[in-house]
């Protein structure tokens, strides 16, 4: 995935339009009048066979094969068209970047904002330290660590507008001074002043965001990443939550 210039999704797209045309000429060849569900999973195969000659994960196949045969379903269903575009700026404003950064919403558990308690630094008098969630969700992660520590300073950075927009209000609302949360990228945040950084993204930003961490954060300071290994770079912790995912903490000091 690493050598893919365009984003997987624009991948699966181009394929399914050359699908289409492909099995489109074969229809007018032959002079074929075949059922719309049969011609959607024609598509939706030459669509995956297409796919396996290309870097798309193994799991796009099967979005690839069930793309045109779901459009041709959904449409029997006389939905309003409104409801799309309903749906579609939901989507838009909850996952807003995925289509590029390859890193959607999805969160933590609460047995993984536990062990996180663990890594934050020793409480001493008249101190306090800063964490920071780089994609910080719905920003359970804050809320949870500034409930039990009271003596830090908890930043999310999140680039989704609603998600962002929901933190900010669950933070307001809830009185939580010493949270804040900031709309933006989280290739922008400055990570010098922070004790503790934590990401669950995805495989796609990993050597990225480790340079990053690299580049800015003190030594001594903590860097955890939640499931996504750094290419080459063996932690000196892993810590095994017993949660649905089967989580795995992968922590470094700096
Ligand atoms: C897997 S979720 C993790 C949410 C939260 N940290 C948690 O553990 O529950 C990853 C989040 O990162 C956000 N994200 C992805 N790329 C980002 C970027 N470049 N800058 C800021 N946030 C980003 C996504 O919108 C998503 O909300």
């Amino acid at each position: 995935m690493r050598h893919l210039q365009f984003p997987p999704a624009f991948i699966a797209l181009l394929l399914q339009l050359a699908a289409f045309i492909l099995a489109l000429t074969g229809v007018r060849l032959f002079e074929l009048k075949p059922e719309p569900i049969a011609f959607a999973l024609t598509c939706g195969l030459i669509a995956a066979v297409f796919s396996c000659f290309t870097p798309l994960q193994r799991w796009w196949l099967i979005i690839q094969l069930a793309f045109a045969p779901a459009l041709v379903v959904a449409l029997n269903f006389n939905i309003p068209p409104h409801f799309f575009l309903f749906a579609f700026f939901v989507m838009l404003l909850v996952f807003w970047n995925t289509f590029r950064s390859q890193v959607p919403l999805y969160l933590s558990s609460v047995k993984v904002w536990q062990a996180l308690e663990t890594f934050l630094p020793q409480p001493e008098p008249g101190k306090s330290f800063t964490f920071i969630d780089m994609g910080s969700g719905l920003g359970g992660i804050l809320i949870h660590l500034a409930n039990v520590r009271t003596d830090g300073n908890y930043k999310g950075v999140e680039s989704a507008p609603l998600p962002c927009l929901w933190s900010w209000l669950r933070i307001r609302w809830g009185g939580f001074h010493q949270c804040r949360v900031h709309w933006g990228d989280l290739w922008d945040c400055d990570l010098a002043q922070v004790d503790v950084a934590f990401a669950y993204l995805s495989p796609a930003p990993m050597e990225q965001l480790w340079n990053k961490a690299q580049a800015e954060m003190r030594p001594g300071t903590i860097f955890i990443s939640s499931t996504f290994n750094v290419p080459g770079q063996s932690p000196i912790e892993t810590v095994q939550v017993d949660d649905l995912h089967h989580s795995t903490l992968l922590v470094w000091r700096m």
